[in-house]
């Protein structure tokens, strides 16, 4: 831990030597305070009720984003229903700490819920359906959720720079089937009119370094750009796995998305580091991980358009990574399981600290 309040006061100096308590002298947004880069993670509100977890959220971020709450099969479960009761948590509880909030997610492949995805509607009625969805959402939280994804993973893994087959784009799609990328266009659109204050994003996952599937989202960006269709931003998901970024491929991609006046959001940040049966990584991976941590916040850092890093969950008790991989990889974010800084969450702030170059 750096200890630069050693310079200031002895009794200072006495704390930062460990007789005082053990939290950490800056808290990662107050560190993030000299850059104005928002400093954010994903939250699950059933466990705003726990002290550990609300008491480390509110102290460390300035920024949440709902990791499942506003999915549609949890904020739209029947036809003509919609359940805005955990996203609200969220909201209000970034409300009452002084926090921003980003909307994840308007249109996605997963976690719809079986009415629509088994209801055989036609493209006509999809649209409506879908219409009704982005702008019920985005209505409702109109002025109080300030960036949104409006689309989420729309592009192939399997044939970089082409479309994913979705209900969206063509099961039965929204009517332009083999339009290109015309149904993304659409949503944008229907969010900006829901809220014209929004910001805008394109959230990807697998684009963060400059690849087939980034230029892809290149191309559409700076068609959109052109055509005045409303998109603010690009969001790097960064799920980092083996231990393996490629920093420089990376701030690359940030240079080129910023160079067309959008803002990049890092939204989903882990780094998965394989763990033993107890769900313990190594020391030597830990300090790796801290290293990678460092490298893309400086990284982002390095581009005054990149505004904002957040981490997909901030405590190793509570992230997706576990359940997904049948517990082989985890303890990939900032804080252990009991709470406790890692050695990423060092690296992280020193970043911070260190601010735009
Ligand atoms: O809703 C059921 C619940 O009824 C049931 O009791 C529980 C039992 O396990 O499962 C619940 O569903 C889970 C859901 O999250 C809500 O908690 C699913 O099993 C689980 O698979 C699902 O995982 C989410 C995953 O997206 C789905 O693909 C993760 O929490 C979430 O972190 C993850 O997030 C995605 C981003 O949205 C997009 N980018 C990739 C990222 C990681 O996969």
């Amino acid at each position: 831990m750096k200890c630069r309040a050693l310079i200031f006061a002895v009794a200072t100096a006495a704390f930062c030597l460990g007789f005082g308590s053990a939290v950490p002298e800056q808290s990662l947004r107050e560190a993030a305070q000299g850059s104005g880069l928002l400093i954010g993670t994903a939250v699950r509100p059933a466990q705003f009720s726990e002290a550990a977890y609300a008491s480390t959220l509110a102290r460390e971020f300035n920024l949440l984003e709902p990791e499942d709450a506003l999915k549609w099969e949890v904020v739209h479960p029947e036809p003509q229903s919609f359940d805005f009761s955990q996203g609200d948590q969220v909201v209000d509880f970034a409300f009452r700490h002084g926090m921003s909030v980003r909307g994840h997610t308007l249109v996605w492949h997963r976690q719809n819920p079986k009415w629509l995805t088994e209801g055989n509607y036609t493209s006509a009625e999809l649209a409506e359906i879908l219409e009704k969805h982005i702008k019920t959402v985005v209505g409702h939280y109109r002025g109080k959720i300030f960036a949104w994804d409006v689309v989420n993973e729309a592009f192939d893994e399997l044939h970089p720079g082409t479309l994913r087959s979705t209900i969206w784009r063509d099961q039965p799609g929204i009517g332009l089937a083999g339009n290109g990328n015309s149904y993304i266009e659409r949503c944008f659109r229907w969010a900006h009119e829901a809220d014209p204050h929004a910001l805008l994003f394109y959230n990807e996952a697998e684009a963060e370094v400059v690849n087939r599937k980034s230029d892809a989202i290149y191309a559409m960006v700076l068609d959109f750009r052109q055509r005045g269709v409303p998109i603010d931003g690009v969001g790097l998901q960064m799920h980092i796995a083996n231990l393996h970024a490629d920093v420089a491929s990376i701030s690359a991609n940030i240079k080129r998305f910023t160079a067309l006046g959008v803002q990049v959001h890092i939204t989903e940040m882990d780094v998965a580091l394989p763990v033993d049966a107890d769900r313990n990584p190594s020391q030597a991976d830990l300090q790796r991980q801290a290293d990678i941590y460092g490298q893309i916040a400086a990284a982002c850092l390095s581009h005054a358009g990149c505004a904002a890093i957040q981490t997909w969950g901030f405590t190793d008790k509570y992230s997706w990574m576990g359940s997904h991989s049948k517990q082989t990889q985890g303890a990939a974010l900032l804080f252990d399981r009991s709470y406790r800084a890692k050695p990423a969450y060092e690296a992280l702030r020193d970043a911070l600290e260190e601010g735009r170059r």
